[in-house]
């Protein structure tokens, strides 16, 4: 029950406290995370990380290769546990959850974006974004399709609900991933270097888009080794070794959309590496 619900509306009416800050989505307190702590030679992926990401920040998390990044996105992504800390994802302390638990809150809460997509290559565009709400269950086979093309049309894709991903560009198979990720309405959109295997434009392109659902609500992480793409988030963690070495806001994020307008023309006809 909301507690708002025992005051009379008349108390509420006439109070003009600061709003109460919003939860986070993500609280992060002192995690660690060792791999092979039992052998000789254990590997600190994370060392004693905290750090908090409200509802609606689109957060960049960046770093050299073995600092940690993927390490904590599959923590976010409960697709993993910490080895000491805690970790509440909209409240709840994750370490109290069954695997069975584990699994709904991943399929219920959490959307994730891969750098390689990992669609299934058999199954059309719709089919692949009907996938998370099939897991989920609870959705008639009709909505699942109508919330599949809603989600794909969302994304830009509206003519291509039967293609399969062998039919589609490297960008638009990102984009379906992307709708596979939102259609749940997950309370949080994970990307570990989603424009890694895309050319500058069709990178940009999908940093429009997810600016765009940012600006629409959705919260975002997203991991990326490079700094033009780290400017369009508005806030970058830096990860070394393992520990947060900055975590600051960025006022002015790179407006992606604008970048486009901005590319010489004919840039997606021009390989990035002649033979
Ligand atoms: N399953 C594992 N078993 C043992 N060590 C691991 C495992 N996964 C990651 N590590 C180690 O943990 C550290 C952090 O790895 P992580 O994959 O998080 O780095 P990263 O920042 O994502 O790097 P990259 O930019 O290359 O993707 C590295 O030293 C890595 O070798
Ligand atoms: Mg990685």
């Amino acid at each position: 029950m909301n507690v708002l619900d025992s005051v009379p509306r008349t108390a509420l009416a006439v109070t003009h406290e600061p709003a109460a800050p919003p939860r986070p989505v993500v609280e992060l307190d002192g995690v660690v995370k060792t791999y092979g702590e039992k052998t000789a030679n254990p590997v600190y992926a994370l060392r004693n990380v905290s750090l908090s990401v409200l509802p609606g920040e689109f957060v960049a998390v960046m770093g050299h290769s073995g600092s940690g990044k993927s390490t904590l996105l599959n923590l976010l992504g409960c697709l993993d546990r910490p080895t000491a800390g805690a970790y509440r994802l909209d409240g709840a302390d994750v370490a109290k959850l069954s695997r069975r638990q584990l699994a709904h809150v991943r399929a219920r809460k959490l959307g994730f974006v891969f750098q390689s997509f990992h669609l299934l290559p058999r199954l059309t565009a719709r089919a692949n974004v009907e996938l998370p709400m099939q897991y989920l269950g609870g959705v008639g086979r009709r909505e699942r399709r109508r919330r599949a093309e809603e989600a794909l049309a969302r994304v830009g894709l509206a003519e291509k609900f039967e293609r399969r991903p062998t039919e589609l560009s490297g960008g638009q198979q990102q984009r379906v991933a992307i709708a596979r990720a939102l259609v749940n309405r997950p309370s949080l959109l994970l990307a570990d270097e989603p424009t890694g295997n895309l050319d500058t434009r069709t990178g940009l392109e999908l940093l429009a888009l997810l600016q765009e659902l940012n600006a629409a609500g959705a919260t975002v992480v997203m991991v990326t080794h490079e700094a033009d793409v780290a400017a369009c988030a508005g806030r970058a963690i830096h990860l070394a070794d393992g520990r947060v070495t900055r975590d600051a806001r960025n006022g002015a994020p790179a407006d992606a959309k604008r970048a486009l307008t901005e590319l010489p023309p004919d840039n997606t006809e021009t390989p990035e590496h002649s033979a």
